[in-house]
């Protein structure tokens, strides 16, 4: 029998939990400490949990490693080198990897991308999120547009491959102007961009001002303008949705995301990071702890950061596939949710949402989401997944 998870690739996903400054709208397992962090000791204990995941699962190709945050390029590039070295040590690395790693635009860290590049990353995802002053401030960014589109020419002059992310919906935000930023995004950007409406995340700073009324972001009305100019704009421009939030031309696809969404197996190390490996148990859910300085005294104490490990049912695996597939305009495949499942997608429900419109069935058996029903992509997911 085919491994079920052959064809997504293996990726192993690094996360590095500091940034140098909170930003508002930010809930991503990020910490400021003002203190130097000690990053020969997290070297360690990288090391030491990449050895534990390659216990669990041995001798898979790794295809993909996606350094995230967190602010990755605030480590050093010696640091990025030593857990890429103990990653090769521990699996055999596929000639073709991708290696991304998230970068902020500033000029600080954009005079490390060499040193990445010689490491070994050979991609870089940059935190543009606007392209005018006035909108970074109020999303607290320490950059400016102008640093960061330098940022964007440094890392275009090192790395064949890299792409920059943008958070549309910002408070008075038009479609007019969101359509104008895009195309100047897109002739700076190669081959790849990340376009994320805000989302008002709980425990934020922006939820406190949203609550309070002092913030106030674009009603879903021009919420769906937003989207729709976005798929438009991009659509016009080469750079196709392949995913909900993901732009790319032919071929740009991260790879690394790609397992993810083809529920593909996946180790997870460092505070926070989230696994999926395929073990004799069964397909296994991890996560780590939080807080580094526990996932640090974790790792140094009992070899992995582990806080949670879960073997997942066949019923959560049919959902978490179509979770993660559906958000793919190559959508999923029936015969593979049933493999994982046990299961069969419910015929009425698929009629239903055909019916609409909402879904699309391909000639070879794939049932993808249509532009209409991406809007509404929750809502698909809840009814196909009932
Ligand atoms: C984990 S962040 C890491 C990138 C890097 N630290 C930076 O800020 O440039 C990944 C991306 O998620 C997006 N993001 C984070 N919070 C968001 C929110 N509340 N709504 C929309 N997008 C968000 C941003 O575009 C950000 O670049
Ligand atoms: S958006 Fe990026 S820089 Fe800002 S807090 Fe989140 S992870 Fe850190």
């Amino acid at each position: 029998m085919m491994h079920p998870t052959a064809d997504a690739g293996f990726g192993v996903y690094v996360h590095w939990p500091f940034c140098a400054s909170k930003c508002p709208y930010c809930d991503f397992n990020s910490h400021v400490r003002h203190a130097p962090v000690d990053e020969a000791r997290f070297v360690a204990a990288f090391a030491r949990e990449i050895a534990h995941r390659a216990e669990l699962a041995p001798k898979r190709a790794v295809t993909s490693i996606f350094f995230g945050g967190g602010t990755p390029s605030l480590m050093k590039p010696a640091t990025v080198g030593a857990i890429l070295d103990a990653i090769g040590q521990h699996w055999p690395v596929d000639p073709q990897v991708e290696i991304s790693l998230e970068a902020n635009p500033t000029s600080v860290e954009a005079e490390r991308f060499r040193g990445y590049r010689a490491a070994g990353v050979n991609r870089v995802s940059l935190g543009v999120q606007a392209m005018n002053d006035t909108d970074l401030k109020a999303l607290g960014r320490r950059h400016t547009a102008e640093e960061a589109m330098g940022a964007v020419g440094i890392a275009a002059s090192i790395f064949d491959r890299f792409s920059f992310d943008l958070i549309y919906a910002r408070p008075n935000h038009t479609p007019a102007a969101w359509a104008a930023e895009l195309k100047e995004a897109i002739a700076r950007a190669a081959e790849h961009l990340s376009l994320y409406q805000l989302t008002i995340e709980p425990g934020t700073w922006f939820h406190k001002l949203h609550q309070a009324g002092k913030l106030v972001v674009p009603d879903d009305e021009v919420g769906r303008a937003l989207y729709d100019v976005t798929q438009e704009v991009c659509a016009a421009h080469g750079l196709p949705a392949y995913e909900i939030s993901n732009h790319a031309a032919v071929g740009a696809q991260c790879r690394h995301n790609l397992v993810y969404w083809r529920y593909g197996e996946y180790a997870g190390v460092g505070p926070g990071a989230h696994g999926r490996l395929v073990t004799g148990q069964g397909r296994l859910a991890m996560e780590t702890e939080l807080t580094p300085e526990t996932w640090l005294e974790k790792v140094e104490t009992q070899g992995h950061g582990l806080a949670d490990v879960e073997i997942l049912t066949p019923e959560a695996q049919g959902d978490e596939y179509l979770l993660m597939g559906l958000r793919l305009t190559e959508g999923i495949d029936p015969r593979r949710y049933t493999a994982l499942s046990g299961r069969v997608l419910d015929p009425e429900r698929v009629a239903g949402l055909l019916e609409h419109g909402l879904i699309v069935r391909h000639p070879d058996g794939r049932i993808s989401v249509s532009p209409a029903g991406f809007p509404v992509l929750n809502a698909v997911i809840a009814d196909i997944a009932a």
